[in-house]
C-alpha cells in the first residue's frame, strides 16, 4: 500500500470539556488546548482530535450540534479556533474534527424549521413518520434507551431519533442534506483542519422502516460521494466510528481502492468483558486468548487491503488501566504494557487525554455522582426493571462514560491543575499522586513510555509496515506477536497479569523498550516475565 503521511502519525484525543480550563468557568477551553500544546508536543503527537467545540445545546456534551460553522461560546471563539490550528501548523501538528453528521441538535435551525410545518422547506432534512401519541411507528430503540421515535406536537407525526430526543437523525437519502454537509466539511477543509473523525457514520444509511440501523444499504455509495466531493484530493486523516464493524467490513471503507476514508475505529474487542448478546452494563471478566483472537483476526485480515485504527480509551470507554490492567499496585507497570501491546500492532495508534499518565475510572461511589446521559438513563430503566442499586452502581463504576470524562490531572493541586474554578465533573482525588507534572519529572513515569513508544514509530519503519504475527493464541497470561519486514524481525512479549509467567521463543534478542529494567541482549529461550511485564525485541540470530 501507498504510504501515507498518517500511517506514521499518532492522534491525541482531547476532551474539550476536561481538558484545561483557561478562564474559571470549570469547563475546558480553545484557550486552555493552546497553553497545553508544548506539553503535547513534547508527547511527540503529531494529530489532535478535538471533540466537539461546536454550538451545541448540551445535551450529549457537543454530540448534538446545533451550527457547525459556530464554536460554542463556551470553548470560545472562531477567532481561537483559528489561532489553535495556526499555532499547531508552526508545531508540525495538525486538528482533526469531530464531524457529528448523523444528527443534528433539535436546536439546529434545520429542525427548528422542519418541526413546524408537513411543508415547510426542511421537512425532509429529518425523518418523519405518521403516528399517534404512545404508539410510535416501530419497534426501533434509542441507543440511549427507549424509543428511538419521538411525537411531535406540531404536526402530528414522530421524528426518529438513534441517540437523545435531542438529536434527531438527518435523512441522508434527501440530496440537500448531502450538499449541506459538503459544503460545511469543505469550510473546516479551507480553515485548514487535517481530518475528520466521523462520528456513528455507520448509521447514515439507514433504512428505519425496515429496522435497519448500521450499514445500510446506500452506506458506501454516500461516503464516495463525500470522499469526491470534499476531501478526496486533499490527503487528509479520515477515521469512521464503526460499533458493528466486521474486517470484511473494514476493508469497504479503508481500501485506498473504493475512495473512502482512511481509516475506521471499529469495537470487536469492547464487547469482550460483557456477557454476549447483552448490554455492556452486563459485566463479565475478559478472557485473554478472546482478546488475541478478535485484534490477531483485524491485524490479517487488514493486511494489505485497508488500514487499522489502534485504541483502547475514548470518551465513550472506561479507562483502560482500571479496565484490564490494575490500577492499583501495578499501574504503572500495566499502564505501559498495555500501551507496548498496543502500539507495538499495525495500524495508526489513538490515545486518549490522561491515557499517557495512567489515568484511572472516576472513582465515584454513588450512583447519583454519573452525569452522563446515557448512564442516568440505564440507572433508570434498570430500577424499573427490579435490578439493586448495587448492581448499578457496579456497572457504572467499570463502564460510564464519566470515567473517562473527569477533569485532566496537570497538577496535585485539589483542582488539578484544571480549573481555578469548580469543575463540571468532579476531579478524581487520586490527581495527588497521578498527574502531569509528577509524571515529567519522573524518568520512569507513563508518559516517557508513551513518548518512546511514538518516536520508535517515526523511526522504525518496521513499526509501520512490519507483518504482524501471534504467537501462543491459547495461552492464558501471555500476548505474544511478531512484526517482521525487509528481513528484520521484532518480538512483542506482554505479560497481561500481575504474577510471573515463563515464556520462551529461540534466540537471543536486542531489547528495543521495555517497562522494566532489562539487559541490552535477552536470552529469549528462558525468560520469566515479571508482573505486568512488556518488551519489544529485535531478534538477532
Ligand atoms: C458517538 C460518540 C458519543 C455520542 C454518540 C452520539 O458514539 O462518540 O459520545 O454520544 O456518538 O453522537
Ligand atoms: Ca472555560
Amino acid at each position: 500500500m501507498e504510504e501515507k503521511w498518517w500511517m506514521k502519525s499518532v492522534v491525541y484525543q482531547i476532551y474539550p470539556k476536561s481538558f484545561c480550563d483557561s478562564n474559571g468557568d470549570g469547563i475546558g477551553d480553545l484557550n486552555g488546548i493552546r497553553s497545553k500544546l508544548p506539553y503535547l508536543e513534547r508527547l511527540g503527537v503529531d494529530v489532535l482530535w478535538l471533540s466537539p467545540v461546536y454550538a451545541s445545546p448540551g445535551a450529549d456534551n457537543g454530540y448534538d450540534i446545533s451550527d457547525y460553522y459556530g464554536i460554542d461560546p463556551v470553548f470560545g471563539t472562531m477567532e481561537e479556533m483559528k489561532r489553535l490550528i495556526a499555532e499547531c501548523e508552526d508545531r508540525g501538528m495538525k486538528i482533526i474534527m469531530d464531524l457529528v453528521v448523523n444528527h443534528t441538535s433539535d436546536e439546529h435551525a434545520w429542525f427548528v424549521e422542519a418541526r413546524k410545518s408537513k411543508d415547510n422547506p426542511y421537512r425532509d432534512y429529518y425523518i418523519w413518520r405518521p403516528g399517534t401519541p404512545g404508539a410510535p411507528p416501530n419497534e426501533l430503540a434509542s441507543n440511549f434507551g427507549g424509543s428511538a421515535w419521538e411525537y411531535s406536537e406540531e404536526t402530528g407525526e414522530y421524528y426518529l431519533h438513534f441517540y437523545h430526543k435531542k438529536q434527531p437523525d438527518l435523512n441522508w437519502e434527501n440530496p440537500a442534506v448531502r450538499k449541506e454537509i459538503w459544503k460545511m466539511m469543505n469550510y473546516w477543509i479551507d480553515l485548514g483542519v487535517g481530518g475528520f473523525r466521523m462520528d456513528v457514520i455507520d448509521l447514515i444509511g439507514k433504512d428505519p422502516d425496515r429496522g435497519i440501523k448500521e450499514n445500510g444499504p446506500k452506506l458506501h455509495e454516500y461516503l464516495q460521494e463525500m470522499n469526491r466531493e470534499t476531501f478526496g484530493k486533499k490527503d487528509l486523516l479520515t477515521v469512521g466510528e464503526c460499533w458493528g464493524a466486521t474486517p470484511e467490513i473494514g476493508r469497504l471503507y479503508s481500501d485506498p481502492e473504493r475512495r473512502e476514508l482512511s481509516m475506521i475505529f471499529q469495537f470487536e474487542q469492547i464487547a469482550l468483558d460483557k456477557v454476549p448478546g447483552k448490554q455492556r452494563w452486563d459485566l463479565k471478566p475478559l478472557y485473554l486468548p478472546d482478546l488475541k483472537k478478535v485484534f490477531s483476526k483485524w491485524q490479517t485480515q487488514m493486511e494489505g487491503k485497508g488500514w487499522n485504527s489502534l485504541f483502547w480509551n475514548n470518551h465513550d470507554l472506561p479507562r483502560i488501566v482500571s479496565r484490564w490492567g490494575d490500577d492499583g499496585a501495578y499501574r504503572v507497570e500495566s499502564a505501559k504494557m498495555l500501551a507496548t501491546l498496543l502500539h507495538g500492532m499495525k495500524g495508526t495508534p489513538y490515545i486518549y487525554q490522561g491515557e499517557e499518565l495512567g489515568m484511572t475510572n472516576a472513582g465515584f461511589s454513588r450512583i447519583e455522582d454519573f452525569s452522563d446521559v446515557e448512564s442516568r438513563n440505564m440507572a433508570q430503566s434498570r430500577r424499573a426493571l427490579g435490578y439493586s442499586e448495587e448492581d448499578i452502581l457496579r456497572s457504572l463504576k467499570k463502564k460510564a462514560r464519566d470515567n473517562a470524562r473527569t477533569p485532566m490531572q496537570w497538577d496535585d493541586s485539589p483542582k488539578a491543575g484544571f480549573t481555578s474554578g469548580e469543575p463540571w465533573l468532579p476531579v478524581n482525588p487520586n490527581c495527588r499522586e497521578i498527574n502531569a507534572r509528577q509524571a515529567l519529572a519522573d524518568d520512569a513515569s507513563v508518559f516517557y513510555h508513551y513518548q518512546k513508544l511514538i518516536r520508535l514509530r517515526k523511526e522504525e519503519p518496521i513499526l509501520v509496515h512490519g507483518t504482524y504475527s501471534l504467537l501462543l493464541p491459547e495461552d492464558e497470561q501471555i500476548y505474544a506477536y511478531t512484526r517482521s519486514w525487509q528481513g528484520k524481525t521484532w518480538l512483542i512479549v506482554c505479560n497481561f497479569y500481575g504474577t510471573c509467567a515463563s515464556f520462551s521463543y529461540e534466540g537471543e534478542g536486542r531489547c528495543v523498550l521495555s517497562n522494566y529494567e532489562t539487559e541490552e541482549r535477552r536470552d529469549l529461550r528462558r525468560v520469566t516475565l515479571r508482573p505486568y511485564e512488556a518488551g519489544i525485541y529485535e531478534l538477532t540470530e
